[in-house]
């Protein structure tokens, strides 16, 4: 069995910060810390960040004299002035990729453009980029609601920036023809770019592909999605407990890849399992899953 890692695959640069950033804050016991929302998409690595003392909340109602961790996905504006208010201490882990979608559509609202988001309104990154403009803008997911649209006058196009160029391509483009005067931003980060690119390349040429990453995480489904295009056999998993080892076995060659909030160990575990399929130890393997789970 032939097993291909994916380039690039597990933590980005955005997610890597914010994940360094509250490490060195845990260090320091001077005040509580919280994260407001979980820190990344990765309930492993949110729970290991639990057990060295930080605390997740959804809102800050009721908080004194603490640090508040902005995650890598950034929140509205109107949450950073509400913690200002409130005098807690603002540890920003926004991306900084993430903050400049802020600043643009901030910059262009004031220029009286109607502001387009491409992307999951659920999603907390979409609902910061919403805030920075006054929570006004229209959020569109698909190409039927972007059909829906309003004609309007000045129109400014972002995007979430774990979207797939696809998607960001045909949906703009149809924006495009909706507006007077269009400017549009594709916003996707590189890091994205990238590991969509690499998930892309091996998903072509494997039998199977184990996509490693949070259920909620949407750049992991996102490679989940481009994986399932390019290969018929793909298995969506958070941890190495769920590698469907007896599946597996049958297939010659299998490409792995991990979403960016997917930490180191989590992905060397999968790729010791795998090697160990690969040494002819397959009932071991699977003998040692069934006593782990
Ligand atoms: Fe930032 Fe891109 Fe990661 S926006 S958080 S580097 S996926």
């Amino acid at each position: 069995m032939e097993i291909i890692i994916a380039d690039n695959a597990g933590f980005c640069f955005g997610v890597k910060r914010a994940v360094d950033i509250t490490s060195d804050e845990l260090l320091s016991a001077n005040k509580d810390i919280y994260s407001l929302g979980p820190l990344i998409h990765n309930s492993q690595a949110v729970k290991k960040f639990e057990e060295k003392g930080l605390k997740t909340i959804d809102n800050i109602e009721g908080i004194q004299d603490s640090r508040i961790i902005i995650r890598s996905h950034g929140v509205s504006k109107s949450v950073i002035d509400k913690i200002n208010k409130m005098n807690l201490d603002i540890i920003d882990s926004t991306c900084p990729y993430v903050k400049s979608v802020h600043k643009r559509v901030e910059e262009y609202q004031d220029q009286g453009y109607n502001i387009v988001i491409i992307g999951d309104p659920d999603h907390p990154e979409v609902i910061g980029i919403n805030g920075w403009c006054n929570d006004k803008a229209f959020i569109v997911n698909s190409l039927e609601e972007a059909t829906n649209l309003p004609r309007m006058d000045k129109i400014c196009v972002v995007s979430q920036t774990t979207n797939t160029q696809e998607k960001f391509e045909t949906i703009s483009k149809l924006i495009n023809e909706k507006g007077n005067e269009v400017k549009i931003f594709n916003t996707i980060c590189n890091a994205t770019n990238i590991r969509q690119e690499s998930c892309k390349e091996v998903a072509s040429k494997v039998d199977a592909m184990i996509v490693i990453g949070g259920y909620h995480s949407s750049n992991t489904n996102k490679l989940v999605e481009i994986s399932k295009k390019y290969c018929n056999n793909v298995y969506h998993i958070e941890t190495s407990k769920e590698l469907p080892l007896q599946m597996l076995s049958k297939f010659n060659k299998i490409g792995i890849t991990a979403g960016a909030s997917t930490p180191d160990w989590i992905i060397k575990e999968v790729v010791e399992i795998m090697d160990n399929i690969n040494n002819n130890e397959m009932m071991e393997a699977i003998e040692n899953s069934f006593t782990r789970i």
